[in-house]
């Protein structure tokens, strides 16, 4: 059952997933790490020779869908297709490559649901009983009986904090109870099933705990895939989210590429990994499949020392960073800072210093400084090539020797590692440049050769680097290899022929454009703070009319306009809205003096949710047209009394 290393080593495939995304709200930059380190690791492995498929989604069904849509007054499908847009978007600003975006509301998921839960009744691995206990809402989940009530004889979820409520109910349970040792048996063959091996220990004494049999059936939830048979019943959210990664890749409708890829390794956060290493290979078994490969509990990003969540109100819009830099930063940026494992805290400040040192000045400067030099010594064509020294042999073989390790991390899943060789190799090869001074060498006409020798090993240096940072910078690494002169994908490069002589014989070097721009940190966090316009390039996030109509424009008339302290592009301003008087803050200070602004009637959103702003306190939002970078306001001429409604 458990797949060995040599028929490991037969597959040359590499099947990854990342956990599908609820579709309650739109993806933070939480998900976006999940999603960058499956892309990393997919572009890695084929670029690593393997075959990969590489599967993400949405997972649309559910207590927790079905409640946020009522709240937003639009139904769980309305709800699902917004945000699925919104994801899609926001994947491919990132530059994320995957194979399949799988929805749970798709039909061939929910049939092949069903049907692997109708094996499973036929089996006696599911039957039909009577639940009774403490259920989170939130997380859709039963809480474990060792769950203490309070004084008040409550239970509230030991994850999300939340009170949860007593459910009794007729529901069909997973014979879990049955894959206690097969489960352990399963750990002792493979310790590297979990990983890190912190959470193999974990799982492992969960399980030995003892495991009760699982409710996974619901009469209370309308919204999800139903019992066949018995209707009145639903398939728990959980049941039918974890077969995604069996009806994504093939169960029911293209059984030899499910064959051909799975098992699969499976990155999650650690929040979810009991979901992931006891349950989800339990019903694997049950249905007759192979394990998983591993299942990959990874940390989480931190604001201000707590999780990034929607509920805390403390998540990251990627768009301000995407905006600002581009994906390639935030990217490095998420796969630098910390192992997969563990936690980080994302501050800006830490995020702007990695990109300012790390690629503006280290790789950036690096790229740049050679492709001046060979363009204004040489035109962009090196036609003279000494004798190669012990200094440039050197940076070859350094090469050939940080590449293995690198590699060797990559496989390993350590990307924070592997980035960090190939920084150590990058400093050298400034330091080879810096050592060799060809500004020196250009002076001297005699010494031509070597000055060519001295900057086509630093082109070929870089050319080295670009291809090992493409599975981490798709972009970057695209934009350098050709401004050495090659052509084609840098992602059709194979590691394992890879030769670090090769560079383009012959092939004309271009001039420098800026990689990874420096980014003045005050600015950009003046910026962050300002209310952001939301991209919604690329997605199909339609608006209802009455979603429209829930805007409530007005317009305003300025009474007062000041600057807010340290914040360049911010002004606050007073306005009369006809039913009060309010403040709001604007990002509008680089194109109007607040005295401009003063006596102007303007077009403000009165019931958008208030905001602080830099410690300010701000009750609408003004509209105006964003043209590179600097607002421009749409004024209302004559006579239009505060308050008027804008339709
Ligand atoms: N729908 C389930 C997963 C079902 S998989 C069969 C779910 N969805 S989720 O949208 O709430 O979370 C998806 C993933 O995002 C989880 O792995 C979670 O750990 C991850 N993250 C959410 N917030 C995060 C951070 N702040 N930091 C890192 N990852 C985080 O759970």
């Amino acid at each position: 059952m458990p797949e060995t290393p040599a028929a490991r080593a037969a597959k040359p495939t590499f099947y990854v997933t990342t956990p599908i995304y609820y579709v309650n709200d739109v993806p933070h930059i939480g998900h976006a790490y999940t999603t960058i380190i499956a892309d990393t690791l997919a572009r890695y492995k084929k670029m690593a020779g393997a075959e990969v498929f590489f599967l993400t989604g949405t997972d649309e069904h559910g207590q927790k869908i079905e409640k946020a849509a009522a709240e937003k007054g639009t139904t769980p499908k309305a709800l699902a297709d917004a945000v699925v847009g919104r994801a899609q978007g926001l994947w491919k600003a990132l530059e994320i490559d995957y194979n399949f975006f799988i929805r749970t509301t798709m039909d061939f998921h929910e049939k092949g649901v069903q049907k692997l839960f109708a094996r499973l009744l036929e089996k006696g691995d599911i039957y039909k009983g009577e639940y009774k206990g403490w259920y989170c809402v939130s997380d859709e989940n039963f809480l474990a009986e060792d769950v203490s009530a309070d004084a008040h004889g409550h239970k509230c979820c030991p994850d999300c904090g939340k009170k949860s409520v007593v459910v009794s109910e007729e529901t069909y349970f997973f014979r879990l109870s049955a894959y206690q040792e097969k489960l352990l048996d399963l750990y002792a063959a493979r310790p590297d099933f979990v990983r890190p091996a912190s959470r193999m220990n974990e799982v492992e004494s969960f399980v030995r705990g003892g495991l009760k049999d699982l409710s996974i059936t619901r009469t209370t939830v309308k919204w999800g895939v139903p019992v066949p048979g018995d209707p009145a019943h639903t398939i728990y959210v959980w049941f039918d989210a974890l077969h995604n990664y069996v009806t994504g890749i093939g169960y029911d409708w293209n059984m030899g590429q499910l064959e051909k890829f799975w098992p699969a390794v499976h990155l999650v956060g650690k929040d979810i990994l009991r979901f992931h290493a006891i349950f989800w290979p339990a019903f694997l078994m049950a249905g007759g499949f192979e394990p998983p490969r591993c299942v990959f509990g990874h940390g989480w990003w931190l604001k201000d020392e707590a999780k990034m969540s929607k509920s805390k109100g403390n998540v990251l819009d990627p768009y301000v960073i995407l905006d600002a830099v581009g994906p390639d930063p935030l990217r490095y940026f998420l796969m630098r800072e910390i192992p997969i494992g563990l936690d980080g805290n994302f501050s800006h400040e830490g995020f702007l210093h990695r990109v300012n040192s790390d690629l503006a000045n280290d790789l950036g400067n690096l790229v740049h400084r050679t492709l001046t030099m060979v363009r204004s010594y040489f035109g962009g064509k090196i036609d003279e090539l000494g004798e190669v020294s012990e200094a440039d042999d050197r940076i070859r073989t350094a090469f050939e020797e940080m590449k293995e390790r690198a590699l060797a991390h990559y496989e390993e899943f350590a990307i924070n590692r592997a980035l960090e060789e190939i920084w150590a190799y990058v400093s050298l090869v400034n330091k080879y440049l810096a050592d060799n001074e060809p500004w020196k060498l250009a002076k001297d006409p005699a010494r031509r050769g070597r000055l060519g020798r001295v900057l086509r090993q630093a082109a070929a240096a870089i050319r080295g680097v670009a291809v090992l940072v493409a599975p981490v910078m798709p972009g970057s690494a695209q934009k350098i290899w050709e401004l050495l002169g090659e052509e084609g994908s840098i992602h059709k490069t194979r590691f394992a022929g890879f030769d670090f002589e090769a560079l383009a014989p012959g092939a004309t070097m271009k001039a420098p454009q800026p990689l990874f721009p420096r980014v003045d940190v005050k600015e950009f966090l003046a910026e962050e703070a300002a209310p952001q316009p939301k991209t919604t390039e690329g997605t199909m996030d339609y608006l209802s009319y009455e979603e429209f109509a829930k805007m409530d424009l007005r317009v305003a008339h300025v009474l007062k306009a000041e600057r807010v302290e340290g914040a360049k592009k911010l002004l606050k301003l007073q306005i009369d809205v006809g039913t009060d008087k309010r403040q709001i803050v604007a990002g509008v200070a680089e194109t109007y003096t607040p005295e401009s602004l003063e006596g102007k009637k303007i077009i403000v959103i009165v019931n958008l949710k208030p905001a602080v702003i830099r410690g300010v306190e701000s009750n609408g939002m003004l509209l105006a047209a964003v043209v590179a970078d600097k607002a421009v306001i749409p004024f209302i001429e004559g006579d239009v009394p505060a308050g008027t409604k804008v339709k």
